[in-house]
């Protein structure tokens, strides 16, 4: 599988190899990626993550993400890391945008 783009709060941009049904938290996790996370189950929002580039590639947005998330934020393209999986190749940027 091709790589995605990571961006941390910090806007460290870190390219990794996309694995398919791993969320973005644990992608991260495994590649030493500071993404933060409390819960993993769309509750504590610590993941909160912007799309930059390539949503269409990823997963439907979740019902814990519409629960916890605000109508406007996912109108612009905010997500939860803990939720997001990658389902297609492609190009694909997502940046860390907590709270
Ligand atoms: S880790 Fe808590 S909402 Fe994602």
């Amino acid at each position: 599988m091709k790589e995605l783009t990571l961006v941390t709060k910090l806007g460290e941009s870190h390219e990794v190899i996309i694995e398919k049904n791993m969320t973005i938290v644990k992608l991260a996790k495994k590649n030493k990626i500071q993404w933060g996370h409390a819960c993993e189950r769309g509750i504590c929002a610590q993941c909160r993550t912007k799309v930059l580039e390539g949503a269409e590639f990823l997963n439907e947005v979740t019902k814990e993400e519409k629960l916890r998330l605000k109508k406007a934020e996912r109108q612009d393209h905010y997500r939860l890391g803990c939720q997001i999986q990658v389902q297609e190749e492609g190009p694909v940027r997502l940046w860390h945008v907590p709270y």
